[in-house]
């Protein structure tokens, strides 16, 4: 019989170059080295498949100190998972969803918590991607009327979808609102390390210690693959979590691999040095094109995103050489997105360009 364990890896070339990077989204970075080795340290030797292995008993532990003993903990494969299984398991049947019209949920998942989740989502527009009790209190919920569907959970997201921070105050000022209502309160935090890193707290501060109810806890935008989870702060507001992940498809049977990851991240500090980095990148950025004629820095760069606005043809120019989106067609705003693994000389670089194309006009 051959002995497999021992087989020497077929050397695997990449078919790109390692050293190209843009500012399209921190979701076009690699997993970072403490990540990888988190997984490969996992791997070997066989372990009970869904969750029943030692890693994931590991991950609860140590979300447990990072969020409040009282936590439960789902992994998952990925953002839109994450937060289709949150908004599910704590809302009943009946019920609606309440957030920006710039959330995730509403704008960027096709649909996903109203196909998936069957969850309508009412959204209301904000200035600066943040809801507040007062926008709360002005949207015409019809509680009561049954032909409305009720809503029964807020969802925000921090750092917002437009690069904005909330700070620990402007959550808790939400969640009593919320809670006032007797509706249930999540979060979204895909970005939620950026937002910490950005404000100096930790991730209790702007979570458990202000009346979240239920995260959605990011990984791959900080450094993971495949690697988010499903934090339950009020286990009292949530219900079937179990049932509902593989129900949605999101349960993993090798979730050693995605436990480790995050274990990596939240153990210790590398989620806020990953963080901590890509903010500073986009600080650099957003400075270095400040002065520059014709760049308009519309919004204020709290976390890791830029949004600038600049003549659409200077846009399509720059992204022959450097990949980013358009954030808005109409108005000409595009996002810059910094990740863990932006380097000075990245930003430098591009920097120039804008100037150089700008200049050139
Ligand atoms: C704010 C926010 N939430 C959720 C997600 C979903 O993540 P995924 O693409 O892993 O489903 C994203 C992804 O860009 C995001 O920006």
């Amino acid at each position: 019989m051959t002995d497999t364990t021992t087989t020497e890896p077929t050397p695997f070339a990449p078919i790109h170059d390692p050293a190209e990077r843009g500012f399209a989204s921190d979701n076009y970075a690699g997993i970072h080295p403490e990540v990888l080795a988190a997984i490969v340290a996992a791997n070997g030797g066989h372990q009970v498949a869904y969750g029943e292995d030692v890693y994931t008993a590991r991950l609860n532990e140590v979300l447990g100190e990072v969020f409040g003993a009282a936590v439960e903990v789902y992994p998952v494969f990925n953002g839109t998972g994450a937060n289709v299984l949150a908004l599910q398991a704590a809302t009943p049947r009946w019920a609606s969803v309440l957030a920006t019209s710039t959330a995730h949920i509403h704008a960027d998942e096709a649909g996903a918590p109203e196909r998936i989740g069957g969850l309508r989502v009412n959204v209301i527009d904000t200035p600066d991607g943040k809801l507040t009790p007062e926008l709360i209190a002005a949207y015409p919920d019809r509680t009561g009327d049954e032909h409305f569907a009720q809503i029964g959970i807020v969802s925000i997201t921090n750092s917002t979808e437009v690069g904005t921070v909330y700070t620990p105050a402007e959550i808790r000022a939400v969640a009593d609102a919320v809670h006032e209502r007797g509706w249930v309160l999540h979060l979204d935090g895909s970005r939620l390390s950026n937002a910490a890193a950005a404000l100096g707290v930790g991730l209790r501060e702007l979570t458990t210690d202000v009346g979240v109810d239920i995260l959605s806890l990011g990984g791959t935008k900080i450094g993971a693959m495949l690697a988010e989870a499903v934090v339950v702060l009020s286990p009292e507001r949530v219900a079937g979590l179990v049932w509902l992940r593989m129900q949605s498809m999101q349960l993993a049977s090798k979730m050693r691999f995605i436990s480790a990851q995050l274990i990596a991240l939240f153990e210790g500090d590398l989620w806020r040095r990953n963080a901590l980095h890509a903010n500073a990148m986009a600080r650099r950025l957003s400075d270095a094109v400040a002065g520059i004629e014709g760049v308009r820095l519309v919004t204020r760069v709290e976390a890791n995103a830029v949004f600038p606005i600049l003549p659409r043809v200077a846009s399509e120019r720059l992204m022959e050489r450097f990949r980013f989106y358009f954030w808005d067609e109409t108005t000409g705003q595009v996002r810059w997105m910094c990740a863990w693994d932006t380097t000075e000389a990245d930003v430098d670089a591009f920097a120039e360009a804008v100037r150089t194309e700008m200049t050139s006009r």
